[in-house]
């Protein structure tokens, strides 16, 4: 990858042999004003360890480098108050950041640092018989963007769905459905019916606490493997499974295994044996506990007093597992902040085993997800269910392009794609820590900062390729055509005649030197920032460091596609700036996929 920064510590490198050059490559910053350069060296950093002032240093190297005969990718260099500010040859900077995405395509920003690395990653993990909420949604949609972000860098996924299938609620359930349930109302009301049984057991039980009791014996029997009770546990959980996959396929999330929390029931033994064997596992009331005390945190449930297992005994065991299944590097689990405590109690417990892998143990939390402005109906009352999101997206999106753009070819599967892409893109958006806040009209806003927006813009993109190749044969519309001054959505919209891939790989033979407003170079800079963005969002945990990028890459391409024409008469300026589209088209589809949204070529 063509890296400014680096050439140029390169170049100074001579003129301060006291440090690295790659020292020099992080002392190197963007000014904040074009004035000042492209790149500058604050020299008072150096001031100390070269027993010089910075107005000195900086005098200095400008005269080394000017001495040695500048390279190409400088056009100058000035010494000014003890900064030495580099302007680049745009032109040449222009070239090599666009060969080499239109050379990259699909790979640009890519990297194989992960090569020989495996990486599990346990997210969505919804809880059986319970709906599927906004809060599984923000686990399902960091957790899927960072396996693609970890598989674009080259290590191996393995994603898991750590599916809430076991617990004492079942015993409830099971209860519930004995007394007050019958196989019609849940076959015709599926989950909704598991939840309102689960309410009723709440209720009655507060009336009746024999009924607790009851439960607990069945989930006694279920344990034991009682098969009326299996049988049913079984029946709600293809039941829960079967609209949880209407989710997954809507969102376009897969797994590469749905080793729920009942998968590890008869890998705990072994495990609680260890422990004792250990000397870590303790008497408190009745239950067995790791003791924290000395780590500052409460101590780690493993057995209750009546020797049923836990959400800790089962995550011990399952990380366990996976570290002996998988050989992970690192296993990264997606919850909500919530669950911080239980996560740092149980890595801890593995670190007391010995087991070092306990270093690539990582909880990867995200705040609240509430709903500002107006209101959902929902079935249960508080919870907003995501179907109901979802399906509400892809409706409002839907309306929207009969308005703009009545004549799209297929225009189910783009509102699917923008509706459902407005929700994760708005879930994404923000740090994940922070709170969000859900509002329709922002999400679904198509010139705000949205999904919408960003794929909107890479169509834009699309259609302006597919108008230049269009125009090889049909010259006069090409020219008649008042590309890149309407603003307006559905203009340039739905243009007829499908991308072909020649049309999609733009003509890396150009004369970057016509590139040369001050929108073009910008937007040359912004695709230059995007390997390291990905790497950013890599090394943080952090989609949103994608999410953000993208709509400032939306941003520079509009502005440049509204000062400039780009299918213009000229040849050489025509060409230089489709290489220009075709590489923002190649990026903003790369990102978009990097969080898991389609990037439709049509809107
Ligand atoms: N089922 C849990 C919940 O809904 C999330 C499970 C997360 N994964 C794990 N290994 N604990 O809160």
């Amino acid at each position: 990858m063509f890296d400014a920064k680096s050439e140029i510590s390169r170049l100074l490198a001579p003129g301060i042999p006291e440090i690295e050059p790659q020292q020099i490559h992080d002392m190197l910053e963007v000014p904040p004003n074009p004035e000042m350069g492209d790149l500058a060296l604050p020299c008072f950093k150096l001031s100390r360890i070269l027993k010089k002032s910075p107005v000195r240093i900086a005098e200095d190297l400008s005269a080394i480098v000017s001495k040695k005969g500048s390279t190409e990718d400088i056009d100058r260099i000035e010494a000014v108050s003890g900064y030495l500010n580099i302007f680049l040859n745009k032109s040449v900077y222009i070239r090599k950041i666009l060969s080499e995405i239109l050379q990259e395509g699909n790979s640009y920003g890519s990297s194989d640092i992960g090569r020989g690395k495996t990486v599990v990653i346990d997210y969505s993990s919804p809880n059986i018989a319970k709906p599927f909420h906004v809060g599984h949604l923000r686990s399902t949609s960091i957790g899927n963007s960072l396996y693609q972000i970890f598989a674009f860098m080259g290590y191996r996924c393995v994603g898991i769905n750590h599916l809430g299938d076991w617990g004492t609620q079942f015993g409830k359930l099971i209860v519930a459905y004995k007394k007050w349930g019958s196989e019609h109302a849940v076959q015709e009301n599926l989950i909704d019916e598991l939840v309102a049984l689960y309410v009723k057991f709440h209720k009655e039980a507060e009336k009746d606490p024999s009924l607790n009791e009851e439960a607990r014996e069945w989930f006694t029997r279920l344990e034991q493997g009682n098969e009326e009770a299996r049988s049913l546990w079984r029946w709600f959980i293809d039941i829960s499974m079967e609209e949880y996959k209407k989710v997954y396929d809507l969102l376009g999330v897969e797994f590469d295994a749905y080793t729920g929390e009942s998968f590890y029931n008869d890998k705990m033994e072994p495990v609680i044996e260890e422990l004792k064997g250990k000397n870590l596992l303790k008497e408190s009331k009745g239950a067995m506990v790791v003791d924290l005390e000395k780590e500052g945190m409460p101590p780690c449930l493993i057995l209750k007093t009546d020797g049923s297992t836990l959400y800790a005994t089962r995550d011990i065991t399952a990380a366990i597992y996976r570290k002996n299944t998988y050989h992970f590097d690192k296993c990264i689990y997606v919850t909500g902040v919530s669950q911080s405590l239980h996560f740092k109690q149980w890595f801890k417990v593995i670190e007391k085993m010995g087991y070092s892998w306990y270093k690539g143990l990582y909880h990867v939390p995200f705040g609240t997800v509430s709903i500002g402005g107006e209101k959902l109906a929902t079935r249960t009352g508080k919870v907003v269910l995501l179907d109901d999101i979802l399906s509400r997206a892809i409706q409002k999106t839907r309306a929207t392009i009969e308005e703009k753009n009545p004549d799209l070819e297929n225009k189910e599967e783009v509102a699917k794609q923008m509706g459902v892409g407005a929700v994760i893109f708005s879930d994404l958006f923000s740090n994940r820590i922070k709170d969000v806040s859900f509002s329709w009209d922002e999400v679904l806003n198509f010139d705000g900062e949205t999904g919408p927006y960003v794929q909107y813009t890479h169509a834009r993109a699309c259609s302006v390729l597919r108008r230049a190749e269009d125009g090889k044969t049909i010259r006069t519309s090409v020219e008649t055509d008042p590309a890149g001054k309407s603003s307006k959505a559905g203009h340039e919209m739905g243009c007829p005649g499908e991308m072909t891939s020649k049309s999609a790989s733009a003509d890396a033979d150009f004369d970057s030197s016509l590139l040369s407003s001050k929108e073009e170079y910008q937007l040359v800079r912004v695709l230059s920032a995007f390997p390291d963005k990905v790497k950013q969002a890599l090394d943080d945990l952090e989609p949103s460091i994608l999410t953000r990028y993208l709509v400032e890459l939306a941003k520079e391409f509009n502005r440049f596609y509204h000062e400039h024409p780009i299918l213009v008469k000229e040849k050489g300026l025509r060409k230089a700036r489709l290489a220009l589209v075709q590489a923002t088209k190649a990026t903003l589809a790369t990102g978009l996929r990097l969080i898991g949204l389609h990037a439709p070529e049509k809107v």
